[in-house]
């Protein structure tokens, strides 16, 4: 059944923006994509749209991803998760470039299709191309009954209800939360992780709600950075691992609603070009919470504050070096690295929002940008 609404219809709950709004819904949509999937003792996964074919997947040679814009963004995460936890190989694909390339797709790939809207005219037409080669198609879609969903052989929902603002907040922590819930369950299926493993990757999931209700309570804070960088031309995203994809929609929150020229790179490509940007005019937004390349991008920050770029870094609770190097810290609660990508979004979206609205942009409807791209 499909029920057809306005956008005047929906309401923006006293929100001045749907952006806003849509921001403050994550720990409840993220909740609403695992709800049902996690058994009780929060001991399994189950994800019930895949499971008649969760054994082709389980064997699949390769996993490719094809996706456009955010849901892109959310497929490269999902390439780090299912290369650390499932050992499967993956690519991740523009499906505008996928579809007019002649891709070499074998019958034992398992193609998934990321869109929220499941209209997307190029990620249509892409699934439509590799149903050709005999490999099973996933669609992880949040619009029901959508032409991607239903194109699928299967697939995951995720359950992020109806997203109006063109800049997807809600519909991208949903769409990786699906992915790492299918990569966990895949290296355990895989024999790859130990129940304790899996178990502690789970309870990890299930708090991540609750730390995002902290971020959130820091909004005023993350709004006064914004202040302070309104004006810029230009700012630079970085990530390494699986932060490197915030990085990119950390970058691509902020042009599509501000107009800002922004770029988001893995944090050690930023010397094989955009260091030589860096001056006192920069902001540098530099994911950096505590995991296995924390030195690293340490030393990211050391380059950027050498040239007078202003830092502004998302760093974990309680982290009392880059706090001495930064300009700004944004601080996120600590979790699982795995998870990280949930939570380090989070304050990118906000400042974006706050540096749109203090510039006087049409948040919801940024110039030039649709929400459905159906023609190519
Ligand atoms: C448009 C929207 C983006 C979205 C992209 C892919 O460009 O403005 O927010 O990420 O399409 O859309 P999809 O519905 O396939 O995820």
């Amino acid at each position: 059944q499909k029920i057809e609404l306005s956008i005047d219809e929906i309401d923006k709950c006293g929100y001045e923006h749907f952006m806003l709004k849509e921001i403050h819904e994550q720990p409840h949509t993220i909740s609403d994509t695992f709800r049902g999937r996690i058994s009780m003792d929060q001991s399994n996964l189950f994800l019930g749209g895949i499971t008649d074919v969760l054994p082709r997947l389980v064997q699949a040679r390769r996993i490719i991803i094809i996706a456009c814009g955010t849901s892109w963004h959310a497929g490269l995460v999902g390439e780090y998760l299912f290369e650390e936890y499932a050992r499967i190989p993956v690519e991740v694909e523009y499906a505008s470039e996928f579809r007019y390339r002649n891709p070499v797709i074998y019958a034992d790939d398992v193609i998934i299709a990321i869109s929220q809207s499941g209209e997307t005219a190029d990620t249509l037409a892409a699934i439509k191309m590799a149903k050709e080669s005999g490999a099973l198609i996933l669609g992880v879609c949040n619009v029901a009954g959508s032409s991607i969903a239903r194109e699928t052989d299967a697939g995951v929902y995720t359950h992020a209800g109806i997203e109006i603002g063109v800049a997807s907040t809600k519909a991208f922590t949903s769409q990786v939360t699906v992915l790492m819930m299918m990569a966990f369950l895949l290296g355990k299926k895989r024999n790859l992780i130990s129940q304790e493993a899996y178990e502690e990757l789970i309870a990890g999931l299930t708090q991540i709600p609750d730390k995002i209700q902290e971020i959130l309570s820091d909004e005023q804070y993350i709004k006064g950075i914004g202040e302070t960088y309104k004006d810029a031309t230009n700012a630079l995203y970085l990530g390494r691992g699986n932060l490197y994809p915030v990085a990119l929609e950390g970058a691509l929150k902020l042009k599509e609603i501000s107009y800002i020229h922004a770029e988001g790179y893995p944090a050690a490509e930023m010397k094989h070009g955009p260091i030589a940007l860096i001056d006192e005019n920069m902001p540098v937004f530099i994911i950096a919470t505590k995991d296995k390349s924390y030195e690293k991008i340490v030393s990211n920050i050391q380059e950027v504050k050498a040239r007078n770029g202003k830092v502004i870094a998302v760093v974990t609770k309680g982290d009392d070096v880059i706090v001495k190097m930064a300009d700004h810290v944004i601080e996120v609660p600590e979790c699982h690295e795995a998870l990280a990508p949930l939570v380090t979004i989070i304050p990118l979206q906000i400042i974006s929002y706050y540096i749109a609205v203090l510039r006087g942009c049409n948040v919801d409807q940024p110039r030039n940008l649709a929400k459905s791209v159906t023609v190519e």
